[in-house]
């Protein structure tokens, strides 16, 4: 029988691209969103992957959501933590509630998709938690204190999370992409984007949010069974670590 894999934020950009590797690459595949139903319905006509609408920033919305997967598709052996948020400001202007939403949404969210499924994991003995960091959580933003505090502490969840998963077959690792071409580095301001951004991407250029995919699909098979605790990253020469 196929694995079974969900991905949060799976309809749409780096997501959508994931959802559609793993079906490729043979898994059983949930794609979770949050909001746009119409994104999500043209997503799933097109790469005929099963949608599940709930918030990954609320936890029982998340067990529910899960259990609707697990009865849909059975237990949840991959679980790829993609979905996240921006609302850039700079730190003077940067309100609680846009604090509060990126910290909810991209670090809260780990813990409410992963908990859930943690347990199942270990009494299997395998399972492949894949968390979507950046590498503005590797190498901070201005304008993002928010998401670069948020990515930066799901590289803490993942190593934390790791040290206890390695002795039950399930491994954590995390990708730190770099600036992707999808809608949301669309939204940066277009001086912003082409004066401040890409003259420092070595390689000249956004990545693909394929280029992406294929890491996961990586981390996720057996071939990387020797590999926890990791930061994969993907970002065309931007940052070294
Ligand atoms: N890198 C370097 N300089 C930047 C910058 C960046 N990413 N973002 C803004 N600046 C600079 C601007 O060029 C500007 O410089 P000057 O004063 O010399 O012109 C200064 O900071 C202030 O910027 P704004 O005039 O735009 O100020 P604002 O208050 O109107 O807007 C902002 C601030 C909301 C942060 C806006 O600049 C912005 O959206 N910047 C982009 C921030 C960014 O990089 N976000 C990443 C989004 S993609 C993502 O998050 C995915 C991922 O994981 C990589």
């Amino acid at each position: 029988m196929a694995r079974v894999a969900i991905v949060t934020g799976g309809t749409r950009g780096i997501g959508a691209a994931i959802s559609t590797a793993l079906k490729g690459a043979g898994y059983d595949v949930a794609a979770n969103y949050a909001g746009n139903d119409e994104a999500a319905a043209a997503f799933n006509k097109e790469a005929g992957i099963a949608v599940f609408k709930w918030d990954v920033s609320d936890y029982d919305s998340c067990v529910a959501g899960i259990a609707e997967v697990e009865a849909e598709l059975g237990p949840v052996d991959i679980l790829v933590n993609n979905a996240g948020i921006t609302r850039d400001a700079m730190f003077h202007k940067l309100t609680k509630d846009k604090w509060d939403a990126v910290i909810d949404t991209n670090l809260s969210g780990l813990f409410n998709m992963t908990h859930p499924v943690w347990t199942g994991m270990r009494d299997r003995s395998f399972g492949r938690v894949i968390n979507i960091s950046s590498i503005n959580g590797q190498k901070g933003q201005m304008g993002q204190v928010n998401y670069s505090a948020a990515k930066a502490g799901d590289l803490g969840f993942t190593k934390a999370l790791a040290q206890e998963g390695a002795r039950k077959g399930i491994t954590v690792n995390a990708i730190c992409p770099g600036y992707i071409a999808t809608e949301m580095v669309k939204a940066v301001p277009q001086e912003v984007l082409e004066k401040s951004i890409l003259p420092h991407i070595p390689v000249g250029r956004l990545g693909e949010p394929e280029e992406i995919a294929r890491c996961v699909v990586f981390l996720a098979s057996d071939d990387a069974g020797f590999i926890t605790g990791a930061t994969l990253t993907a970002n065309g020469g931007q940052v070294m670590v």
